[in-house]
């Protein structure tokens, strides 16, 4: 048994030895629409003019155009930035080898073509087989949807007898004006991939004859690794995503890869060898080591399908561990429904190393809560493995065609929340005078008043109108990267705060105000006194005691969500004082009135020094010094207390700042304590502010005080470059300043954006320093990101680097001492924290961390 396991894996080596040249198609025809003459992409492959002879335009009414202007998040001028309008009906057709299968890949970049606005856009392409690939299809609404410069849709057509392929672009008729465009056309022929029937889940003996459909690709993920460009292929030219936006909730498993040593051996027979790279294959997800946790939970992934369709679910397994079988047996779930029960990978494929993929199809209904596709992988406890562990490699999703020979979904609709948000931002814009004076902003809505042109946003609403309607009707069609796997997620803002502490124990807290001295304080709530309105209620300035300012913070009774900040903000701060964060000084409960009462910060929010406020502009220094007191403040949180305190909504209108010009960081109602023991994240639902939001909380839900430290680098590119997080009246890859400092950043031209006002006023290697650390904090990744502590101690270098510049005297890296920055909160100075007290649901569970 054991010789011939050898004797087979030793066969198989040495056959994939001989046959490891890449499929190499013998039909491959890239189009460049509307383009005179041949041109190469980024990655260096070739695309034809419009017409050569292998293709041919058949239109009464079309012409050639150039797109108006050029996104920063295209991946290459070719073809994105020629297109091909159609004002009627028009037919590409293409000489093909008629026995192959092929690859149809159409490339839209929604932009003004010829004058025409694309949005006005509506089209269907069909083939002349009789295949819909698209219909009513606008590349605006889904570029918008999905977040996305471009659009890519690839589809796989069955052999035409014909011997050419036709696509014919039709402008919808139920538009006005509407026109039809594309970009560029692969048309590339591929090996039959499909041949295998693909047995149909949930019921036991049917099966889906994949290769008399075509298909359309909605997912095609590398799991466990990286993104794979089209070039680094098996010779198809696919491409291939992370799987990690993917994953549900925080179960992450672990990844691994195959060391160089270990070759990766395709099966001699079949089409094993085109179904993936070894790229894919060498890399995979499990759930990790401890078989009890393992047990508890399943390695799952969410995608967004639309409705009334089969897919196919192709999983690729490549066992990179285990060497026998019964070693790693694990079942499959696909939509809540047994797959496959008791796989084994080594069983399938013979030996470690052998790749070997396994095809599931589905039907998604069109019931309440469909339009998603759940994958899932769970030990099988029958099966007695040794390991209580499930592994993926690769996955890819296909659509089929339905009975008609649809392949057309709906155009995903942009969100309600987006365009609110849009409107709101314009009125503010329009009030500038009104919002220029907002001390306190409430946390509420997690400042929600922001418009974003990042997925995230997609995702939140995408969920949020589900719950809310239950009939949304948005589907995602693209296959590029699509909504994030966040699917439990909520945009609700009243999460509740751990525990269940009452209002009643809060008092014991803090110093207990009387409503009579509040009211004393603020002259019977007087309009005149307030000096900020959020979401939580207003902000009155206020006098106690005979001459201390105060700031008082009045809950809206009405406001729900209030009740819960209101806690977790007392809870916070009556344990914590610093130099650098906000006071309590106390609070009021009278009435059912929730009144909190904080030091009064006479300058006002940070923001409103730096754009939009008519005051006068602060100098670079004092906007470092500014922005070292804040870090100090966030820092103190992250590592100065006994746990970690994740505040969660970082941004320049929660940093405040006194009469001395000392920041304080304020608004703790979003906080979270921290991981606690054995564990590197909190799973949490999404909140905080737009345009500050750590794109990786949003994708995973998992808070960690990196969330902070990207949050904190949007507010060091403001500082530095004086507008605001999200401006959704700029040119649309401006809108989001992360992203268009970062874009500035790398293409080294960040001068450009730096606030007028400081031109030549910031010393050269200070503003590198200031922008390498800003940069940091926005790594895609929050492991790469610095901590607080580094991010201090680079500002505090930055502030020497422009205290030199400005006095002429230079400084270098090694005389300068690094100040201890952990667990002590030495940084800070004046920092203690207060004994904890049972009363607080929050603290109490670290206390005493039983039961987790
Ligand atoms: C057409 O495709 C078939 C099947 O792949 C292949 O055997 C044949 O050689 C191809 N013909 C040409 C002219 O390339
Ligand atoms: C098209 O435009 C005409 C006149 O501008 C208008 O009467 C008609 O309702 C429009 N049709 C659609 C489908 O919008
Ligand atoms: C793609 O292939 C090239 C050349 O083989 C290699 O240098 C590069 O690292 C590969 N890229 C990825 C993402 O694997
Ligand atoms: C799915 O099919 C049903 C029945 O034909 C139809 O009522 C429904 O509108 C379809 N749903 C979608 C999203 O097309
Ligand atoms: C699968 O089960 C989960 C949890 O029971 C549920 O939330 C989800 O909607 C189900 N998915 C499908 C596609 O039925
Ligand atoms: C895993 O998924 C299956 C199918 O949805 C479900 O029956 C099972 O309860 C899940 N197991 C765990 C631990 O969540
Ligand atoms: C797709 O269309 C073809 C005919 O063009 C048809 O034979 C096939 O059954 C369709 N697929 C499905 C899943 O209905
Ligand atoms: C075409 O798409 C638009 C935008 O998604 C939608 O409003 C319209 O109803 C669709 N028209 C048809 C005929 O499906
Ligand atoms: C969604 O459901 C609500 C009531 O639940 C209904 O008023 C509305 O018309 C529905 N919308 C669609 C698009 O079906
Ligand atoms: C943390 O992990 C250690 C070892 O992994 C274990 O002994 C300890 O009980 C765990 N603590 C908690 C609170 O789970
Ligand atoms: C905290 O600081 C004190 C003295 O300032 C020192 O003795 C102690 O070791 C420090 N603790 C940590 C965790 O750094």
């Amino acid at each position: 048994m054991a010789k011939d396991s050898l004797l087979i894996s030793l066969l198989l080596l040495f056959s994939s030895f001989a046959s490891q040249a890449a499929y190499l198609p013998s039909d491959s025809i890239l189009l460049n629409c509307g383009f005179s003459s041949e041109a190469t992409d980024a990655d260096g492959r070739k695309w034809l003019a419009d017409s050569t002879s292998k293709s041919s335009l058949t239109s009464k009414n079309s012409a050639p155009a150039t797109a108006l202007y050029q996104d920063p998040a295209l991946p290459s001028t070719v073809p994105y930035m020629s297109a091909r309008v159609f004002n009627s009906e028009s037919t590409y057709k293409f000489a093909v080898n008629g026995s192959e299968r092929h690859w149809v890949r159409l490339h839209f970049y929604p932009s003004a073509y010829n004058g025409l606005p694309p949005e006005n856009s509506f089209f269907s392409v069909s083939t002349s087989d009789g295949i819909t690939l698209l219909k009513n299809f606008s590349a605006y609404i889904t570029a918008k949807a999905l977040t996305q410069a471009y659009i890519v849709k690839e589809f796989s057509v069955l052999p035409t007898s014909a011997g050419s392929i036709s696509l014919t672009f039709t402008p919808s008729a139920d538009h006005n004006s509407s026109f039809a465009f594309v970009n560029g056309i692969e048309i590339v022929s591929m090996p039959d991939i499909y041949s295998e029937p693909a047995e149909l889940v949930g019921f036991s003996d049917q099966a889906v004859e994949v290769g008399s459909s075509a298909l359309l690709t909605m997912y095609r993920l590398n799991v466990g690794g990286q993104y794979l460009p089209a070039s680094n292929d098996s010779g198809l030219s696919r491409t291939w995503y992370d799987d990690s936006p993917y994953i549900y909730g925080a179960g992450f498993g672990i990844t691994t890869s195959a060391s160089n040593k270990l070759k990766i051996s395709y099966p001699e027979e079949g089409t094993a060898e085109s179904a993936a790279p070894t790229d894919v294959y060498r890399t995979a997800r499990s759930m990790g080591p401890d078989p009890k946790v393992n047990m508890n939970y399943n390695l799952t992934w969410i995608f967004q399908v639309d409705a009334n369709f089969t897919y196919v679910v192709r999983l690729h397994f490549c066992e990179l561990q285990m060497t026998k079988v019964n070693q790693r047996v694990f079942d499959i779930f696909v939509n809540n429904q047994t797959a496959q029960a008791q796989a084994d990978v080594i069983a399938w494929a013979s030996s470690k190393a052998v790749p070997v993929y396994k095809d599931y199809a589905v039907y998604v209904a069109d019931g309440p809560g469909d339009e998603q596709l759940w994958v899932a992988l769970h030990p099988s406890a029958a099966a007695k493995p040794e390991y209580y562990d499930s592994v993926l490699n690769g996955l890819e999703i296909f659509k089929l065609n339905d009975s008609a020979g649809n392949l057309a979904g709906p155009n995903p609709e942009p969100s309600s929340m987006l365009a609110e948000a849009e409107s709101e931002e314009a009125q503010r814009s329009f009030s500038s005078e009104s919002s220029s004076n907002v001390h306190i902003i409430g946390s509420a809505a997690g400042g929600v008043a922001a418009a974003s042109v990042f997925f995230a946003i997609c995702v939140v609403v995408y969920q949020r109108k589900k719950r809310v309607g239950g009939n949304d009707s948005s589907g995602g069609s693209g296959w590029l990267p699509l909504y994030g796997g966040t699917s439990t997620s909520s945009s609700t803002i009243s999460g509740k705060s751990s525990g269940s502490s009452h209002l009643s124990n809060l008092a014991a807290m803090c110093r207990h105000f009387s409503f009579a001295e509040i009211k004393k304080a603020t002259k019977n709530f007087d309009e005149s006194l307030v000096i900020g309105v959020g979401g939580f209620g207003k902000v009155y300035k206020g006098v106690v005691d005979e001459g201390t300012k105060v700031a008082i913070k009045r809950s809206n009774p009405s406001s729900e969500q209030g009740v819960n900040e209101f806690q977790t903000e007392i809870e916070m701060l009556s344990k914590l004082r610093h130099k650098h964060l906000v006071s309590l000084i106390g609070c009021c409960e009278e009435n059912g009135e929730m009144i909190l009462v904080y030091d009064y910060m006479a300058h006002g929010t940070l923001r409103e020094h730096l754009y939009k406020s008519g005051k006068p502009p602060l100098s670079w220094k004092q906007r470092l010094e500014i922005s070292i007191g804040a870090a100090r403040g966030l820092h103190y949180l992250h590592t100065g207390a006994k746990y970690t305190i994740i505040h969660r909504d970082v941004k320049t209108t929660n940093i405040l700042v006194d009469e001395n010009w000392v920041a304080k960081v304020s608004d703790f109602g979003l906080s979270k304590t921290g991981p606690m023991v054995n564990q590197t994240h909190v799973s949490t639902m999404v909140k905080g502010s737009f345009g500050y939001l750590d794109p990786e909380y949003f994708r995973r839900q998992q808070l960690t005080e990196k969330s902070d430290v990207y949050s904190f680098g949007v507010v060091l590119f403001e500082v530095l470059c004086a507008r605001p997080a999200l401006n959704p009246n700029l040119p649309r890859e401006q809108v989001s300043l992360a992203d268009w400092a970062l874009h500035c950043q790398k293409k080294a031209v960040l001068a450009d954006i730096v606030d007028p006002l400081l031109e030549g006023k910031i010393g050269p290697e200070c503003l590198k320093k200031f922008a390498e650390t800003a940069e940091k904090c926005l790594l895609d990744h929050g492991v790469d990101r610095p901590s607080m502590g580094d991010v201090l101690w680079n500002l505090e270098f930055a502030l020497q680097l422009q205290e030199s510049f400005e006095s002429g005297k230079p400084v270098t890296e090694e005389t300068t001492e690094r100040p201890v920055a952990v667990g002590n909160g030495s940084v800070g100075g004046g920092s203690e924290v207060s004994e904890e007290s049972d009363n607080s649901a929050v603290f109490s569970q670290l206390i005493n961390p039983v039961g987790r």
